[in-house]
C-alpha cells in the first residue's frame, strides 16, 4: 500500500539529549532492576515507550499559558479557563479537578460504591479495576468478542459486548450502580469505541435508570477514529464527535495526562449537581480546594489549552498515522502486532512471537526485557503479568492476550526514532526462539506489575545483528 509521507506537524524548539548505553551496561542495569522495567532509572533508557501518560511534549501555547497560570488558592482564573474548556468539550456543567485519573476513580468509587456491587466496563484499566476492588466492588470486563482474534481487522475493536451487557443487567441490575466505558479501550490495544456502541449502551441501560460514565483518557484519539471509520461521521469535526459522544453520558473521569496533552492532571465532570457537591466535600479532604484539586494553577492553565490541541485534526491525523506506520513496518518484518493498531501505540503479540513461552512465564515481559537489552527501548507488558490472576482453588488464570505495548508519548519522538525501534524488534525476532521465560521471585500484593521482581529462566541471547 502506498501512503503519502506525513511529517510531524510541529517544529522542535527545545531538545533533550538522549543518553546512550551499551549492551553490557544494560545487562547489568536490568539485572539490578530485578528485570522489572518500572524499576529502571529513566536516564538509562534510550527510547521510552513505557507509557503515553504524562510523557508528552507541551506546545509553545501551553508553555505560555504556564507562565500566566494563577496560583491563587481559591478562585484562580486558571481554574475557570480549565472549567470552561471541560464544559465546552465534555458537555458537563460540574467540573472537579484532580491530580490524575486514579484520583477521580478513587473519589467517585469511594463515595458512591458499596462492597458487593458490580461495575461493568468494556475493559477496566488496571488502576480502575484496583480502585473498584479496593472498595469491594467486582470489576467486570465485557469486551466485544471481536477482539479475541488479535490478527482480525475491525474498525471498533474497543466496543462493549452489548448482548453481554443486556444479559448482565437483566440478571444483576440491583448490584450495578453505574456502567463505565473506556475510550479508547487501552487494555484491549488502544482500540476505539463507536458512537453507535455508546448509543446502544445507553438504550440498554435506560430502563434500569443507571448512569453511564466515560473513562475519557484518550477521547480525542477515539473521536478521530470515529471520524475516519464510522459510517456517516466523516463530515463532522473531532470536536463535534466528542461533544456528541459525551452528550449521551452522565459523567466523565479523565486522566488528562493523555489527551489533555499535559504532564499531570485529571478531572471528574458530572451532570448531577448534588453528587458533585458531595464529591467536593471529599475533595477538600483528600486532593485540595475545589478550584485546584491537587494541581498547580499553571497545570490547569496548560490543560485548558491542551484539551483543544488534542482535538486539532492535523495533529490527530499524524498521531494515528504514526501507530499505523510502525505497525506496517513490523508486519512487513513478520512481527505479529494487534490489528488494527490503536491510537496511542502498537501492541506486539508476544504469544504469537514467542509461542515457546507459556503465559505463566510471561512472554510479554520476556519480550520487554529483550527490547531493553537489545536497544535500550522501554515498553510495558499487558498480559498475564498485568491481568493474570489466581482463582479460588489457587490455579493460575492467564490474561486473554499476551501483549507488549509500545506506547507513544505525544509529540516526543520522530519517525527515525520509531525506525530504530522497528530495527531493534527485527533483531529480537531473529533470536525469538532463544528468549527465556520469566519467573516471579517477589510478588507485590497489589498492581503487582509495578514493583514485583523477576529472574529469567535461562540466559538472554546477545542479539548481535545477523548478516
Ligand atoms: N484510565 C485509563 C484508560 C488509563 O489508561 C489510565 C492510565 C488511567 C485511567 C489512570 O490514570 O495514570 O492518570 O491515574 N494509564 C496509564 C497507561 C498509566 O500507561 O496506560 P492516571
Amino acid at each position: 500500500m502506498h501512503h503519502e509521507l506525513l511529517f510531524e506537524p510541529f517544529r522542535i524548539k527545545t531538545v533533550e539529549p538522549i543518553r546512550l548505553t551499551t549492551a553490557d551496561e544494560r545487562r547489568r542495569l536490568l539485572a539490578s532492576a530485578h528485570y522489572n522495567l518500572f524499576l529502571l532509572h529513566a536516564d538509562d533508557v534510550v527510547i521510552d515507550l513505557l507509557t503515553d501518560s504524562g510523557t508528552g511534549a507541551m506546545s509553545t501555547d501551553q508553555w505560555g499559558a504556564l507562565m500566566t497560570g494563577d496560583e491563587s488558592y481559591a478562585g484562580s482564573h486558571s481554574y475557570y479557563a480549565f472549567r470552561d474548556a471541560v464544559r465546552d468539550i465534555f458537555t458537563m456543567h460540574e467540573v472537579i479537578p484532580v491530580h490524575q485519573g486514579r484520583a477521580a476513580e478513587h473519589l467517585l468509587f469511594s463515595n458512591i460504591c458499596r462492597a458487593g456491587q458490580l461495575v461493568p466496563n468494556n475493559t477496566h484499566f488496571d488502576t480502575t479495576r484496583a480502585n473498584l476492588e479496593a472498595v469491594g466492588v467486582e470489576a467486570l470486563d465485557l469486551p466485544d468478542p471481536i477482539g479475541h482474534d488479535t490478527a482480525l481487522r475491525h474498525p471498533f475493536k474497543g466496543n462493549m459486548d452489548l448482548n453481554a451487557l443486556a444479559e448482565l443487567l437483566a440478571r444483576e441490575h440491583k448490584r450495578i450502580p453505574f456502567v463505565l466505558l473506556t475510550i479508547t479501550n487501552n487494555s484491549a490495544g488502544g482500540q476505539p469505541v463507536s458512537l453507535e456502541n455508546v448509543r446502544r449502551i445507553k438504550e440498554i441501560i435506560q430502563p434500569y435508570d443507571k448512569p453511564l460514565y466515560i473513562d475519557a483518557a484518550r477521547f480525542a484519539e477515539n473521536a478521530y477514529f470515529i471520524k475516519m471509520r464510522e459510517p456517516g461521521q466523516a463530515h463532522k469535526t473531532a470536536m463535534e464527535i466528542a461533544r456528541e459522544l459525551f452528550s449521551m453520558t452522565d459523567g466523565v473521569l479523565m486522566s488528562a495526562k493523555k489527551d489533555g496533552m499535559a504532564n499531570i492532571g485529571g478531572f471528574l465532570a458530572l451532570r448531577d449537581k448534588d453528587l458533585a457537591e458531595q464529591l467536593r466535600g471529599t475533595l477538600v479532604l483528600t486532593e485540595g480546594f475545589p478550584t485546584y484539586g491537587g494541581l498547580a494553577g499553571r497545570d490547569l492553565a496548560a490543560l485548558a489549552v491542551g484539551f483543544y490541541e488534542a482535538l486539532d485534526e492535523h495533529y490527530l491525523r499524524y498521531r494515528l498515522r504514526t501507530a499505523e506506520y510502525v505497525a506496517e513496518q513490523l508486519e512487513d518484518r513478520g512481527i505479529p502486532v494487534l490489528e488494527p493498531p490503536g491510537g496511542h501505540g502498537v501492541y506486539v503479540d508476544a504469544a504469537r512471537l514467542l509461542p515457546h513461552i507459556p503465559p505463566g512465564h510471561f512472554p510479554g515481559l520476556s519480550l520487554a526485557c529483550a527490547l531493553y537489552l537489545a536497544g535500550g527501548v522501554r515498553s510495558v507488558e499487558i498480559g498475564s503479568l498485568m491481568f493474570g490472576a489466581h482463582d479460588d482453588q489457587g490455579h493460575f488464570v492467564p490474561a486473554e492476550h499476551e501483549l507488549l505495548r509500545l506506547a507513544f508519548p505525544r509529540r516526543v519522538y520522530t519517525q527515525s526514532h520509531f525506525d530504530y525501534v522497528v530495527q531493534v524488534l527485527q533483531r529480537i525476532k531473529d533470536y525469538a526462539e532463544l528468549l527465556p521465560g520469566m519467573e516471579m521471585v517477589y510478588e507485590a500484593p497489589r498492581l503487582r506489575h509495578f514493583i514485583s521482581h523477576f529472574l529469567p529462566r535461562g540466559n538472554f541471547p546477545e542479539f548481535t545483528p545477523k548478516p
